[in-house]
């Protein structure tokens, strides 16, 4: 039976609209991305990890600012680290910036995250990850979730004993990505192990890992009675990807559509990061976005090497000359709603 993942689901009070969620990726899910992932239908979006510890030292050099655009909700803002009460002071701040859901990382791998004891390796301390999970539950209104990977080691099962102890502590939501730390982002997400998850405890759990197309995303809600599917890498320069997982229009986009989308994707990001921080921030999406036979290949390598992102937006749109007006309508549609700056830091170290 085919699941309509245009169907709602809660997370505490908070309604998702459709069972699609996109995934927090450091160095990626800035806002433009997830503005573009709500256009395409993610019922749900995530900031990358935010430092607690950032926070609490203000002083640590600030390496960005999460930006709460009116056209995200429902937002979720992760944050990690490994302090019960710095976390819960990051969740107040996450709060008051008008997130609609706090969550908290267990999942990152990267040594330099783990070696604080913030990230996965909170999965072998579930005493500590439950204290981190009621303090911060303790000190918010909004619902709290939680993301995770297995466990540290190749075939770890400790997402199994740490869930239901989160759930206990008030975890609202639960998503797993069924890989081990030490597997970063090799081998296969392991979902056999999202449906065990499922079966432990009673909030809605979410499936992340490789789940990059419509038929995928049915056989792991089907297989693992997950509430959603969060999708990741799949969407890297490929928000057709989302309507497509939706089972809306499967067709490829046109030429002309993923320069339209790029260059708003670049426009969007340089207002948010400021020219220099976005000329070099962008340089991974031209491959993202032109790959997959859309472009022939040495037309990324010639964007690549543009000076600024004003010679990259003029070079696209003369390779896709209907592309203007695309944009133009693409631009009008698109809400202009109050915005509240964040002064966070955000960490460079990000995955999960
Ligand atoms: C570049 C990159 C950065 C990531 N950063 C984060 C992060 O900040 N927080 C997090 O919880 N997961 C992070 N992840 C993990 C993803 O959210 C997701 O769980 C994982 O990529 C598996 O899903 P996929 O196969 O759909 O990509 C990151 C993944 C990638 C590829």
């Amino acid at each position: 039976m085919q699941v309509d993942l245009r169907t709602p689901w809660w997370i505490g009070a908070v309604r998702i609209p459709t069972r699609l969620v996109l995934a927090p990726m450091a160095g990626v899910s800035v806002q433009a991305f997830r503005r573009q992932g709500r256009r395409f239908g993610a019922g749900l979006v995530c900031s990358e990890m935010v430092s607690c510890a950032g926070i609490e030292h203000r002083n640590e050099r600030t390496l960005g600012y999460l930006r709460v655009g009116a056209d995200e909700h429902p937002l979720a803002i992760q944050i990690f680290g490994s302090e019960p009460a710095t976390m819960a002071e990051a969740a107040r701040m996450v709060e008051a910036a008008g997130a609609d859901v706090v969550d908290i990382n267990f999942g990152c791998p990267v040594r330099k995250v783990t070696k604080t004891g913030a990230g996965a390796t909170l999965l072998e301390d579930p005493a500590r990850a439950a204290a981190i999970v009621e303090a911060v539950a303790d000190a918010v209104d909004i619902p709290v979730s939680v993301k995770m990977r297995r466990g540290l080691e190749n075939g770890s099962r400790a997402c199994l004993e740490v869930g239901p102890q989160l759930e206990e502590a008030g975890a609202a939501s639960l998503t797993l990505h069924p890989r081990s730390a030490r597997q970063m982002y090799t081998g296969e997400a392991d979902h056999a192990l999202t449906a065990e998850l499922v079966e432990r405890v009673g909030v809605p759990v979410v499936a992340s890992g490789d789940v990059t197309s419509r038929a995928r995303a049915q056989a792991v809600l089907a297989t693992t009675g997950a509430a959603a599917v969060m999708v990741g890498r799949g969407a890297q320069g490929n928000p057709w990807a989302l309507r497509e997982i939706l089972g809306e229009n499967g067709a490829g986009p046109s030429r002309e559509e993923v320069a339209a989308e790029l260059v708003l994707f670049v426009r969007e990001t340089v207002r948010e990061l400021g020219e220099r921080r976005a000329s070099s921030f962008l340089k991974k999406f031209y491959g993202w976005y032109l790959g997959r036979g859309r472009f022939p290949r040495p037309f990324k390598q010639e964007l690549v090497q543009l000076a600024t992102t004003e010679d990259v937006e003029l070079r696209l749109l003369a390779a896709a000359p209907g592309a203007a007006e695309l944009l133009e309508r693409l631009e009008a549609e698109l809400p202009t709603g109050d915005e509240i700056l964040l002064d966070m830091p955000i960490s460079i170290y990000g995955g999960g």
